[in-house]
């Protein structure tokens, strides 16, 4: 899937739109007054279904999220992307950096590199005897001491330091690379001394920062590479670099709290453990791990912070739409000791792990006495606000009921709450998932690309471009394409003028391969498909718009006016099929 797909799925236009303007929900749609020219009566409507919008008022406009946002902040293409990616929690920094970062981030892998191996040597020497004990102690086999790429770091200010410099690497780059601490008198030293060294690898296998943990009960008991340009300590899963095949093999991820917990797991035959880097579950390790899988488990321990996470995990199940399922340890245990001590009580914890809501609906009931009116509201207040985030109405039909039987109360007791908890909703009614669902055509547009491979295939078509209008393109992608090759002399320089996210898309395109004969015919019928893709679209919003002002008694001038607009599309559309010579407007 592109970057620019990835955004748009992960993106809920009436979110991002109900940002600048109050919407309320009518019927199917969202309304609310224009935010781009001033109105008293509303006339701005959003489209969950088909994810635009369109302002039947002074603007008679609309497109998609990315036009909307375009239009709105004065964006072009590249930065309303940026904005909504950074909104959906995704990175386009590493996909779209400019070739001198990229190779400036190769140096610090490759130098993180050459530091893991030295590390893994110094291991291995008589000086590392103390550290191979302590692994020996631990249960760690030789074979997963390679695997790992376990390694000792020097008791020394300046050890690693000397070998980079000797290697060719600057203290600039170790400095950047986190290896080196840069101290307040311009001095530099090594910052991880007389440790064990756990390398941190990327899904690829490159090096992109270390933890490194005392051998004795000293403090801190973990020091980790610092945020660096390869390293995001909150996006990171220790050992990912191995467990990336096996998760989709077996089609569940497992999400532990320790670097041990991976690798005793990992030793055991239990391939598919990863762990985040001391710090919560986030929303980047989810989607990280949902490429992979829709399952996921979390092992966690059943403390106060656990149960946080748990809360926070629900809220991921529901913007991710990834299945979590929680297994509770044993009473002081790390999934090290329960794997060490017996290995085949981890399958059988897992099959007993529970989905994340079922989890919350135990801890927060266990706390109560449900037979008290008072501990009955407690329960709901904690409980419906986790059912009101479902996107899901099935599944949150599922847990009202499921809360209305354990409260003993009614299901239309308790939607009463519900509904005031989700604004401009009402239960029952599938608005957000239907959203989602019906994002999935936009995705592509076949006769848009079609066309767009077309003009750029055939420079004779050239011409004939002028006349077609780009909103026609409701992919905003697309649009982009078709702008840049109105106004480019020569489509050889179209590349270099589209943003560097939309070049992937661009070149899909170039690279279709096309039947090479009566390109003129095959052009007009393609336009012609698009124009009637656009007066149908907008035909299906103004019709939906005209049932509600008649609904809600709008004024006798705003009908006309909609009405008048009708008239129009439905006149272009019979001219478009008069054209044709075929099957009136509203056939087929
Ligand atoms: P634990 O204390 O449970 O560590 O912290 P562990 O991995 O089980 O280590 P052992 O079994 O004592 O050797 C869990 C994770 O939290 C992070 C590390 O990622 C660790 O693996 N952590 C912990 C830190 O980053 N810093 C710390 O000081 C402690
Ligand atoms: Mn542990």
């Amino acid at each position: 899937m592109s970057v620019i797909d990835e955004v748009k799925q992960r993106t809920d236009i009436v979110e991002v739109i109900g940002q600048y303007t109050s919407l309320a929900k009518a019927g199917r749609t969202f309304r609310g007054l224009c935010p781009f020219h001033s109105e008293k009566h509303p006339s701005f409507f959003v489209y969950p279904d088909q994810q635009s919008w369109h302002c039947f008022g002074a603007c008679n406009t609309g497109g998609d999220v990315f036009s909307f946002i375009m239009k709105k902040e004065g964006f072009d293409f590249g930065e309303a992307l940026r904005l909504l990616a950074e909104r959906a929690g995704i990175a386009l920094v590493s996909r779209f950096e400019p070739e001198a970062k990229g190779k400036e981030k190769e140096r610090l892998y490759q130098v993180n590199q050459a530091a893991a191996e030295y590390f893994h040597h110094f291991l291995n020497s008589p000086a590392g005897e103390k550290a191979r004990s302590y692994l020996a102690g631990r249960g760690l086999t030789l074979e997963t001491v390679t695997t790992f790429q376990l390694g000792f770091s020097p008791n020394s200010w300046e050890a690693l330091k000397q070998h980079l410099i000797d290697a060719g690497y600057s203290e600039d780059e170790m400095i950047a690379a986190g290896l080196l601490v840069a101290a307040e008198d311009n001095k530099t030293h090594d910052r991880f001394r007389n440790r064990l060294m756990f390398p941190i690898f990327d899904s690829r296998g490159r090096v992109t920062g270390f933890g490194a943990r005392v051998l004795d009960e000293s403090l801190p008991k973990y020091v980790n590479s610092p945020q660096t340009p390869v390293f995001d300590k909150s996006g990171s899963l220790y050992g990912i670099n191995l467990a990336h095949k096996a998760i989709p093999q077996q089609d569940t991820a497992i999400i532990v709290e320790g670097y041990m917990d991976v690798i005793v797991a990992h030793q055991h035959g239990f391939p598919n453990v990863v762990a985040p880097m001391g710090t919560a579950i986030t929303e980047k390790h989810v989607s990280t791990l949902k490429r992979l899988t829709k399952n996921m488990v979390l092992a966690l321990d059943a403390d106060a912070a656990g149960e946080e996470a748990m809360l926070r995990c629900a809220s991921y199940e529901n913007t991710i739409g990834a299945e979590v399922k929680v297994i509770i340890l044993p009473e002081g245990k790390d999934p090290d000791d329960v794997i060490r001590e017996d290995a085949q009580a981890w399958p059988n914890l897992l099959e007993r792990a529970l989905p994340v809501i079922d989890y919350t609906f135990d801890i927060v009931t266990s706390r109560l006495d449900l037979s008290l009116a008072r501990d009955k509201s407690l329960a709901a207040e904690r409980l419906l606000p986790v059912i009101a985030q479902m996107k899901d109405t099935v599944r949150q039909a599922h847990y009202l009921q499921k809360l209305a039987r354990l409260l003993r109360v009614s299901e239309a007791r308790l939607e009463v709450t519900l509904n005031r908890l989700m604004p401009g909703r009402r239960a029952g009614e599938a608005g957000r998932e239907t959203a989602a669902s019906a994002l999935r055509p936009l995705l592509s547009s076949p006769v848009e690309e079609y066309c767009l491979a077309l003009l750029l295939q055939h420079p004779e078509l050239k011409a004939r471009c002028r006349d077609l209008p780009p909103e026609y393109f409701e992919n905003s992608e697309n649009r982009e394409v078709f702008l840049a090759y109105q106004q480019a002399e020569d489509v050889k320089l179209i590349r270099e003028e589209l943003d560097a996210a939309v070049r992937e898309h661009f070149d899909s395109i170039l690279g279709k391969s096309l039947l090479s004969n009566q390109m003129e015919q095959r052009y007009s019928g393609c336009v012609a498909r698009l124009q009637e893709k656009f007066l149908r679209n907008l035909e299906i919003k103004r019709a939906e718009v005209r049932a509600l002002e008649a609904e809600a008694g709008g004024t006798a001038a705003e009908l006309a006016k909609l009405e008048e607009q009708g008239i129009e599309i439905s006149l272009q559309l019979g001219e478009l099929f008069a054209r044709k010579g075929h099957r009136k407007p509203g056939a087929g």
